[in-house]
């Protein structure tokens, strides 16, 4: 297949604007930690922030400089800490407030940043707050803290509480039945129970998430991956409730804070951005676009893949129906804030699931080289494989999804429970990937075309190159078929990246590229005007500057 395109980079701007915000957003890659599966530095068979200190080094070796931090508050565990009962504690599993602290100074003495998690929508029943909001007959400052509906109503969704000192009414929870929604109240309250967002109560909710930020921000973490943000204010189609909350949230941080960051699971980037998140990512649900380009469909569908997305070999890799949504939600937050396309996550399989090496390579390629703000899922730099068999834990099975094969340990070395733990197998959080052939860090560092190698490869052109850094422009040159070309630009100089999933070679000639230079390529060449493309490949070159 030869196209013949017309390379617009002329009318590509010469400086890219840049969001406002924290400056070392512009520089940023996350790496995701699950922390009860990264490192277990006391042998108890659990992963602890110690351990996480222990291995920023090694994180920043592979070109990250911030990390995301699954929830590490005092919890039950009934979903893996997302059902969170003290937010102003760190669960002892994983150490103590002073260890956040350590590691935060660790992290900035390397020039990193560290951001929790916030889980805005929902506490653990276990939490006093909701104790004391269900006790019976008491009313007190905390009754209308959580989302209580008249027993007799039979509320969509609604739990009853059991039990003599409990109130009889019934609790709306926001994902398992043991989490109870914080009451920020109803844009469009139309029933008596319902509380418009100005109620006291509402308020005091508001304060308090205020509270728990400034807290943790006080002690030296860097902003907040916030779970669930979008759905905090019930009947508010036009999102205008949502949007007021958290523009009262970002101007606190812009006074108070303005070196830390917002990034929200929201995955609508053209609604959360102006609501006043400095990231956004692209997830698995919402808008469908996540899903349309590495395939994990929305978890009622297990692990399924999406059979027509980008990145299914045998799909044929048409990118068009991802593009037209990404170009809409890029935009509409380009000059305002970053998108985040992950690598991969704790709620779906792993990028590796179904695929091979040189697939999972083009993977990587693409993201690591888009605009935004990358964010790595521990393990998938190794090439860690998704455990469709792994055992439940902790709220992991969701629908037929089993979430904790995405969130078995890090596997460091070829030693005891790979290096993960000196705790016996069977007390670890989750078993190691049993495979002979699994991968491992020690084993991928000596060996200089591992995939963590190829990883840091990739890195560190973005960081070399002012054209693939997270503000530099982004122009699709084609996307008619395969290949996938687009244009990444900054000042002078140009990049072009040519990605092709597809199990069939392609051509494509770009009318004015008539010399392009290979930066990294994988069964990918510029030869007499054209990009050739072998199946399953990728190619990032480097075009002449522009004079
Ligand atoms: C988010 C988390 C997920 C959790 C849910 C409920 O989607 O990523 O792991 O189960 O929120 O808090």
């Amino acid at each position: 297949m030869v196209a013949t395109l017309y390379l617009a980079s002329e009318t590509v701007t010469l400086s890219a604007d840049v969001p406002p915000g924290p400056k070392w957003l512009q520089t940023a890659v996350f790496y995701q930690v699950y922390p009860q599966s990264y490192f277990d530095s006391n042998g108890d068979g659990i992963g602890d922030l110690p351990g996480i200190i222990t291995k920023l080094d090694y994180i920043r070796s592979v070109g990250c400089n911030a990390v995301w931090i699954n929830p590490i508050f005092e919890s039950p565990f009934g979903d893996a800490g997302y059902d969170v009962a003290d937010f102003y504690k760190v669960a002892p599993r994983y150490g103590t407030n002073d260890d956040v602290k350590n590691l935060c100074t660790e992290a900035h003495k390397r020039g990193m940043h560290v951001c929790l998690d916030l889980v805005a929508g929902h506490t653990s029943i276990l939490s006093p707050w909701f104790q004391q909001s269900a006790a019976r007959d008491q009313p007190n400052r905390y009754s209308n803290w959580y989302i209580w509906t008249p027993a007799d109503e039979n509320v969509p969704g609604s739990q009853p509480f059991p039990g003599e000192r409990y109130r009889s009414e019934r609790y709306l929870p926001n994902f398992f039945a043991f989490q109870p929604a914080l009451n920020y109240g109803y844009a469009r309250p139309d029933r008596p129970w319902q509380l418009p967002t100005s109620d006291p109560a509402c308020i005091a909710v508001r304060e308090e998430l205020k509270n728990i930020m400034k807290f943790w921000l006080d002690l030296g973490a860097d902003g907040f991956r916030v779970d669930l943000a979008a759905s905090l204010i019930r009947n508010d189609p036009d999102h205008a409730a949502i949007t007021a909350l958290w523009h009262y949230y970002r101007n606190w941080f812009d006074q108070n804070y303005p070196e830390a960051v917002l990034i929200s699971e929201w995955s609508n980037p053209a609604v959360a951005i102006p609501a006043g998140f400095h990231v956004d990512s692209l997830l698995q649900f919402g808008e469908p676009a996540y899903s349309l380009l590495l395939g994990p469909k929305s978890r009622l569908n297990g692990n399924a893949r999406e059979p027509h997305a980008f990145f299914q070999r045998a799909a044929g890799g048409d990118i068009k129906a991802f593009l037209a949504n990404y170009l809409k939600h890029y935009a509409a937050t380009k000059t305002r804030g970053y998108i985040a396309i992950p690598t991969g996550n704790h709620d779906m399989p792993r990028p590796t699931w179904g695929r091979d090496t040189q697939e999972v390579r083009t993977i990587f390629a693409m993201l690591l080289t888009m605009p935004g703000v990358p964010f790595i899922y521990f393990g998938d730099e190794i090439g860690m494989r998704f455990l469709p068999d792994a055992p439940n834990k902790e709220g992991g099975l969701l629908d037929d999804l089993q979430r904790c094969g995405s969130r078995t340990p890090m596997q460091w070395s070829r030693g005891n429970n790979a290096g993960f733990s000196t705790a016996a197998p069977d007390e670890l959080y989750l078993p190691i990937d049993p495979s002979d052939s699994r991968p491992d860090v020690a084993t991928e560092e000596k060996d200089p075309t591992s995939m963590l190698n190829f990883t840091r490869t990739l890195l560190k052109l973005r960081r070399e190159h002012p054209a693939l850094a997270n503000t530099a422009d982004f122009e699709p040159m084609y996307a008619e078929t395969t290949p996938f070309v687009y244009l990444r630009a900054a000042g002078l100089e140009r990049i072009i990246i040519s990605i092709n999933p597809s199990g069939r070679p392609c051509t494509v000639a770009l009318k004015k590229v008539t010399k392009a230079t290979p930066l990294l390529v994988q069964g990918a060449a510029f030869r007499e005007g054209r990009f050739e493309m072998d199946p399953v490949s990728f190619g990032i070159f480097a075009l002449p500057d522009r004079l």
